[in-house]
Parts: structure tokens; sequence; C-alpha cells
């Protein structure tokens, strides 16, 4: 532990990022907990020296971790005003910009861009500023910075006018609209968010679908891309890791639990999300109840294991989203249900022992958002299943550029289709998804977090 003000080398590389690597919580006894995550950018982040993580404190235990100046080394987090975090997170990058990205607006009835969306996009401008200064204090001359998502779509312009010196990235971990959705925006905003991204040297996108749509954005809007270059880096699955973490005692404990409630010799429907509106769970459990209905010889001999973990529940539209799952899912329970099989096992509290778990048993991963940057859980299943397992995967989920060819394929919308294509993933002969599921995983890990970020940063640096 070292405190924030501690004098550190100025740093050759910086990542910039709402989300923290690490999180804090007050215990009872008033001591802060440390909760350290993981992901691309941990993995990535490691394999470099003289670096420094840029993220906001965003909640209380992070906010009395700064002022009590403990922190861990590399990690400057930033205690924005909470006002203003809450306006620039839950107001514009989550209730505007993520709708905008996802295309998840009702647009007879929304948005609606008026005084009130005016005074927190100031609160967006204010926040992407703190990050564009703090980047400016810590970054050595010359340095490479790689700001991260539509949280910090400004920064790269802010940081260009204070640091012209430095190499800035900019990457897109969401879709990236299509430029009739994106005008939904105001003119000004629209401009504003394509020229705070285009003050980097590199701008890049998980997918070649979503670097195109942000060409034509800039071409329609600005006429160009300027001097900026476009790159793509599609994350692909830990393997390593996920393998290793996967055997650990407390996953099999976690086995034994869920094959309880499964049963004996049935089949398994997985799916593993945040509850996010993007990530369609909602008509995933219609299409399940499609299948039971039009396939009846499913019944009681599969079990649809359903984890939608808490996500934004700061949003209401969130927390009604969340209620809606619980509500679907006790449905199906209610109509279908015996005294021996519960058709939906659904879980609603994080457990990544749980997750890979699950993992291990699917036959069957359904993973059907509506839109989605990439979608590594597509990527993961097929990498720990022990007997491999057929994919259902949406044609608007990023991982299809890379999966699509050994999957069956779903339009998100198509109810109906969805429920056919969980039919023939479980009706798959077990050495075909074997050898299906395979392939996936080879797809899926060509391109490991930490050779993610290091191309990234190898391009950049190149020029
Ligand atoms: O996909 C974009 C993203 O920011 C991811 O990087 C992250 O895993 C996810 O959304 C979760 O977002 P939040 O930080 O709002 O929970």
């Amino acid at each position: 532990m070292v405190s924030e003000h501690a004098p550190q080398p100025a740093a050759q590389v910086l990542v910039a990022s709402n989300r923290g690597p690490v999180s804090y919580a007050v215990r009872e006894d008033g001591s802060l907990e440390a909760k350290r995550g993981g992901g691309g950018l941990v993995s990535g982040l490691s394999a470099v020296d003289d670096k420094m993580w840029v993220c906001a404190a965003l909640g209380d235990g992070d906010r009395e971790a700064v002022r009590r100046g403990v922190g861990e080394p590399g990690v400057r987090m930033l205690d924005i005003d909470a006002g203003t975090h809450a306006d620039a997170y839950n107001g514009i990058a989550n209730s505007v910009l993520w709708f905008v990205h996802h295309m998840l607006y009702q647009t007879p009835v929304e948005p609606v861009f008026d005084a009130e969306f005016r005074r927190q996009w100031a609160s967006f401008e204010a926040y992407n500023r703190s990050f564009a200064e703090a980047l400016a204090e810590e970054a050595g001359r010359g340095a490479a910075v790689l700001v991260q998502d539509y949280h910090l779509s400004l920064v790269p312009g802010m940081l260009r006018e204070l640091r012209p010196d430095l190499r800035i990235g900019h990457f897109s971990h969401t879709p990236w609209a299509p430029v009739d959705y994106f005008r939904l925006l105001p003119d000004d905003i629209a401009e504003q968010l394509l020229r705070g991204i285009l003050g980097a040297d590199r701008a890049a996108f998980l997918t070649r679908r979503w670097a195109d749509a942000f060409i034509g954005c800039c071409t329609e809007i600005l006429g160009g891309t300027g001097r900026t270059r476009i790159g793509v880096h599609g994350l692909g699955a830990d393997a390593a890791f996920l393998t290793r973490r996967a055997h650990e005692a407390d996953v099999d404990e976690r086995m034994a639990a869920l094959r309880e409630q499964v049963g004996p010799g049935r089949r398994t429907v997985v799916r593993v999300d945040r509850t996010e509106l993007s990530k369609n769970i909602v008509r995933g459990l219609h299409a399940y109840r499609a299948l039971l209905d039009e396939h009846p010889e499913w019944r009681e001999r599969v079990v649809h294991v359903a984890f939608a973990y808490p996500s934004r529940q700061d949003l209401a539209v969130y927390r009604a989203y969340t209620a809606e799952v619980q509500r679907v899912a006790d449905g199906i329970n209610k109509t279908y249900g015996t005294a021996d099989w519960t058709p939906v096992v659904l879980h609603v509290k994080d457990d990544f022992a749980r997750s890979l778990a699950a993992y291990r048993l699917a036959d069957v991963a359904l993973v059907n958002p509506i839109r989605d940057g990439m979608n590594l859980v597509a990527k993961e299943v097929p990498v720990v299943s022990d007997e491999g397992c057929a994919l259902v995967l949406s044609r608007e989920a990023g991982a299809y550029e890379e999966l699509g060819e050994h999957a069956i394929t779903v339009n998100p919308y198509d109810v109906s289709a969805t429920a056919e294509a969980l039919h023939e993933a479980l009706t798959m002969p077990d050495d075909v998804r074997a050898a299906r599921s395979q392939r996936l995983a080879e797809a899926a890990t060509a391109l490991p977090p930490q050779q993610w970020f290091l191309d990234q940063l190898e391009a950049l640096r190149r020029g």
C-alpha cells in the first residue's frame, strides 16, 4: 500500500478507464478491504514496466481510500465529485452513449435531449477533463496513453491539447452505432464525441464492423478521420488462466451443487451475463419456453442454467429489467416445473467460481445479445467446457466475426428461430459437438489478452 501522493517516476505506459483494477469497501470495523479485478487490461498491463492506471473512484469505499491516501502502486484513483461522476457515468455514459451504440432506445418516446441533458453533458466534460489533467501530470515525455471506452471519449482531444508530445490511443469496448442511429445525438454533441476520439493518434475497435461504423460516422459528419489511424484488435479468451482457475477446488464444489440442481442425465443450456439490457436475457427465456412448447420431448430432459449478475442498479430501467428476468423465469418454472425438475435455474448473485462450473457443465451455451462489442462468454465457454459445447450465437455480437462459422447463429429478435437453434444445438451428435467446440476454442484464443494489449501498444508507438 502506498499513498497516492507518494512521488512516483513518470510513467511511460498509461491506461485510463472509468472502472479501475481495484475497488475498496469499508468494513464494519472501519478498515478498508481491497478487491482486485481481472480482465484483458489487467493481464495486458502486467507485461510492461513504468506504468500507471488512472481510474475513477466509484463508490464510498473508493473515495475513502483516496482520502486516506490508501492505494496500489501504479494506480491513481480520481476522487471526482460524486454528483459530477453520477451525471457523467449514469446520466451520459450509460444512459446515452451506451444506448446509442447498442441501439437500445424506444424511439417513439426517447431519447429527449433537453436542458437536463445539457447539464449532465457539462458534468461529462468536467469528468473527462479530470482524466485528461491527471494523465497529463503522470505521463513521462513521449509516453503512450491508452484511453478506454465511451466514458472517456473526450479525453484524447483534451489530452492532446495539454500534452502534444504523447502517443494517444483510444479503444472502444462497445459496438459503434451506424451513422443514422448515431445522428440521434444533437449535432454539436455528435461532432464533439467524434473530435474527442480523433484527438488520438489511433482509435481501435474489437471488430472490423465497429471500426467501419466509426469511419462511416466520421466521413458523414466531419468529412473523414483526419490523421487518426483506425485499428482492430479482437480480444480473445485467456486460455491459460481459465483452464487453471476452472479446476480449482471451489469450482469443483460448485459443479457438484449445480449437478444436484440440474438432476441426473439432463442436458444444460447455460448463459452467464451481467443483467444488461443489451444481453437479451428475457428473449432468451422466451426462446427456452418456446423450445419446451414446440419440442415437448425436452421437458424433464433439459435445464436452462441462467446466471444474470447485478449491473448498473442505480438506473431504474436496469432494475426493471432485472425484475422482468426473474418474473419470466418464475413463470416458466411455474408452468412447466415438476416435483423433481426445475426448468430454469436462475442465479442473480455474482460468483465467478460458479460461472466457471457452469461453463464446464454446459452442453449448449446461449449468447444472444441484441448487440455486443465482443462477448467474452461466447469465447470462454468452449475453452472451459469439459465435454465440448454447442454455441448458439447472436449475429450481432462482435464474437460472431470470429466464431460464427462454428456456431449456430441467430437473429437475436427472432425468438422462434432461437428456440429452433437451441433444439438443433441440443440434438447435435456428441462427436460433432466436441469437434465444433474444439474449433470454437481455437478461434476464441487466437489473440490472448497480453498479446492483445501489446499489439495495441506496439502499433501506437510505431506511429
Ligand atoms: O463493454 C463495456 C464495458 O465498459 C466493459 O468494459 C465492462 O465490462 C462493462 O461495460 C461493465 O460496465 P460497468 O463498468 O458499467 O459495470
